[in-house]
């Protein structure tokens, strides 16, 4: 497996194997792809100098091969093929079977070793390109979720105009009111892909994190955070729960509790946060019925 300390001989094999694209875009892709794929991004070594590489991924749906390089003093002695058979041996034995690639059209000895390897040329599928212009500003405001913190944190941390001391205990359009309890209100959300998932919300007060409470009243917070965790696992059965406390936008002390299924969008990992949430608010009767459940759970769990 490739490691970062490849990544000077790598760019210097794919240089003389005709595949460099400039070694600072080089080097940006493999920090990339160790980060992501390093299990099947694979190299081959002698004495300490590579003479191979092949750089898969995977997105999701296939497998995809990239950068496969022999030394040119090597190639014609099997070690592109070894190379290929590993690479695909481990996509396989990790359930991906149908691995795609791209080659320049021009590029007819590397055409005939992917034939030769039973690779079909899909003459079926134009691939497409284009080169979008980011040299408009505007676009780093189009991102989904900010990567700043907000230029007035100091007053959010201070509690200034905090939206959820302002709507405790009460309506709002993004969650409904499920139960007050004695340090933490719980709240429904409306918008939610995962069945059930509720936000604890610290009500005494403007707090920010667990650890500025007093001991006693951090351990009362979290048992009834872990009071609604058991009543949303008799409620909704779920796989799994996520506990996420994170407050970076407000920050004013609350607990996600987002049960987890096994066919939800990003199984087996962490949540990306813009796939919490539905395109629609789900259908109040539901929610409703939804709460209620919830409160009977709640009724029938052992005191915080
Ligand atoms: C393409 C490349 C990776 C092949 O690696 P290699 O180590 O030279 O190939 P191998 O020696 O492992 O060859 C494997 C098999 O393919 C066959 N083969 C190789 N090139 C072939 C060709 N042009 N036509 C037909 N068969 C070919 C070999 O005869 C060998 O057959 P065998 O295993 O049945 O005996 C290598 O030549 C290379 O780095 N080229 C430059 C970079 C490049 O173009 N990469 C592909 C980008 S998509
Ligand atoms: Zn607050």
């Amino acid at each position: 497996m490739a490691s970062a300390a490849d990544a000077a001989g790598l760019c210097s094999l794919w240089a003389a194997a005709g595949l460099g694209r400039g070694e600072a875009v080089d080097r940006a892709e493999i920090t990339e792809r160790l980060r992501r794929d390093p299990w099947i991004f694979l190299v081959a070594e002698d004495s300490g100098t590579i003479v191979g590489s092949v750089m898969a991924c995977y997105d999701g749906h296939r497998g995809w091969l990239k950068r496969v390089a022999v030394r040119p003093d090597r190639q014609g002695t099997g070690l592109g093929r070894a190379l290929v058979e590993e690479a695909e041996s481990r996509l396989l034995r990790s359930g991906i079977s149908q691995l795609r690639l791209a080659v320049e059209a021009a590029n007819t000895a590397a055409l005939g070793f992917w034939a030769h390897l039973g690779y079909q040329r899909c003459d079926d599928i134009a691939y497409h390109q284009r080169d979008l212009d980011d040299s408009d500003a505007s676009f780093a405001t189009m991102r989904p979720w900010p990567t700043t913190w907000s230029a007035d944190w100091p007053s959010r941390v201070a509690g200034q105009g905090c939206s959820m001391c302002s709507s405790l205990g009460g309506e709002h359009p993004s969650s409904l009111l499920v139960a007050r309890g004695e340090v933490a209100d719980v709240r429904l959300d409306r918008h939610s892909r995962f069945r059930g998932y509720c936000v604890a919300i610290w009500n005494q007060g403007h707090a920010v994190d667990p650890s500025d409470l007093e001991p006693v009243q951090a351990a009362r917070y979290w048992a009834e955070v872990t009071r609604l965790g058991r009543a949303l696992q008799e409620v909704f059965r779920p796989l799994k729960l996520n506990y996420l406390t994170l407050g970076n936008t407000v920050p004013h002390l609350h607990t996600h509790v987002v049960p987890r299924y096994p066919d939800d969008p990003a199984a087996g990992g962490p949540i990306p946060w813009e796939l919490v949430r539905a395109e629609g608010p789900a259908e109040e009767i539901e929610l409703e019925r939804q709460a209620e459940a919830i409160r009977t759970a709640l009724a029938g769990q052992p005191a915080g």
